[in-house]
């Protein structure tokens, strides 16, 4: 029988997720100034629950409030709010729906409005035009292993609320992606060096979670095919690193690529010419490196980034390369877009593009009308770019003065 959309797939660890779309992980900004979860995240989640996706995997939940990602992300260090996690989950468990907390630290990816002088492996600043991203100090030996704990009770508190498995965030130019790059990581310890040295956090990390979720709780990985620098983690490396995720077990890799110095996961890769320009690799531009991760590893591989039409998804899994399909913008403005791939081979999800090209600019776009579906409004497809980042960076500034001084 051939492989489709509506096909089930049962993970490594016995969990299976009723078809093969997957909601990719999209920071919702919308805690409270504690940083925990609110009615917001259950009205999102419920809705994209209902939306027919078989995996849910929620926005980065941080491991500390001092690096977060965005001011309004949910924070799991000891800030209370559990029963809010366990309202969020039950939300987006329900219809049978898989729901995984992608648990992340921002790194030097932290910006300013949170905190002026971020942690990172090195202290390499982000080579990026204007102020948004303070200089990073480089992390002590000792604050890596706090982290690696921090990481591991996250997942622990996702596993006791009710969320039905993990991902950790290693892609995207965030503090595990950034161990992983010779260019962020330049340290001569057991931290930086080579790439088994650079990968030892990311290792560390999904070892202990899986020491203490045990054997049949799902664990995924977020990580970059590639960062597309030169000099930089690349695809070499990340099949490297894909065999020993294997090692450790890992159920789920979700492929992306790029940082915010080259934001590939939004735009594409650049450079097309190195792609085999089929129609189905046009669309999902990271597929053709799946392909490759595909032959070094048997984790099951869940492919994000351009997805918009039912007949590249089933051929992209007809083709064996890929076994989940993620799909990010489009449910931003349309949450019902897997049911609607479901119910036909000719769907498309496409219903944003025509208003706006996808691009690092749009990301507010995208930010505010997640913020609109859990307020129950509708979408607002006519905002234009530049009204959508004003307002979406005035969105930020007020969420950023909000904050509790809540000290850990
Ligand atoms: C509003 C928005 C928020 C995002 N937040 C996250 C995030 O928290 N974690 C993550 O791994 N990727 C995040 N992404 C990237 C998406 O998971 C996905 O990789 C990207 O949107 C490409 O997929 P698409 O073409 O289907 O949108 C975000 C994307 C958008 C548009």
């Amino acid at each position: 029988m051939s492989l489709d959309i509506a096909s089930s797939l049962t993970l490594p660890c016995g969990v299976t997720a009723k078809n093969r779309i997957a909601k990719a992980p999209m920071t919702e900004g919308l805690a409270d100034p504690l940083n925990r979860a609110t009615e917001r995240h259950v009205r999102l989640y419920r809705k994209w629950a209902e939306g027919g996706a078989g995996i849910l995997i929620t926005g980065n939940v941080q491991v500390d409030r001092r690096y977060l990602e965005r001011p309004g992300n949910v924070v799991i260090d000891q800030n209370g709010g559990l029963e809010e996690l366990r309202a969020f989950a039950a939300a987006g468990t329900a219809n049978g729906t898989l729901l995984f907390m992608q648990i992340n630290h921002a790194g030097r990816q932290t910006p300013v409005r949170v905190n002026p002088t971020p942690v990172a492996p090195s202290d390499v600043a982000l080579a990026l035009p204007g102020n948004a991203f303070g200089a990073p100090r480089a992390l002590l030996s000792d604050e890596i292993e706090d982290i690696i704990r921090r990481f591991i009770r996250v997942a622990e508190v996702a596993k006791e609320t009710g969320f039905s498995g993990v991902q950790v965030h290693a892609a995207h130019g965030y503090l595990i992606s950034e161990f992983l790059s010779p260019l962020a990581n330049r340290r001569d310890d057991e931290w930086g060096g080579s790439l088994e040295n650079r990968a030892r956090l990311l290792r560390r990390v999904v070892q202990g979670i899986r020491t203490r979720v045990g054997a049949d709780y799902p664990i995924s990985v977020k990580l970059n095919s590639s960062d597309f620098q030169k000099g930089g983690f690349d695809l070499e490396d990340c099949l490297q690193v894909a065999r020993w995720l294997e090692e450790d077990s890992v159920d789920l890799l979700e492929i992306s690529g790029g940082n915010y110095e080259n934001p590939a996961m939004m735009i594409g890769v650049r450079g097309a010419e190195e792609i085999r320009e089929t129609t189905v690799t046009r669309e999902a531009y990271f597929l053709d490196y799946a392909k490759s991760i595909r032959a070094a590893t048997k984790i099951p591989l869940m492919v994000t980034g351009g997805f918009r039409s039912r007949a590249a998804m089933d051929a992209a899994l007809e083709g064996g390369d890929v076994d989940v399909i993620g799909i990010g913008r489009p449910m931003c403005v349309d949450p019902d877009v897997p049911n609607a791939l479901l119910a036909s081979r000719e769907a498309g999800a496409v219903s944003y593009e025509a208003t706006i090209k996808p691009s690092k600019a749009g990301l507010g776009w995208f930010c505010l009308n997640l913020i609109r579906l859990a307020d129950d409004q509708e979408p607002d497809r006519e905002m234009a770019g530049a009204d959508a980042i004003t307002a979406y960076l005035a969105n930020e500034d007020a969420t950023a003065a909000a904050l509790e001084d809540f000290k850990i």
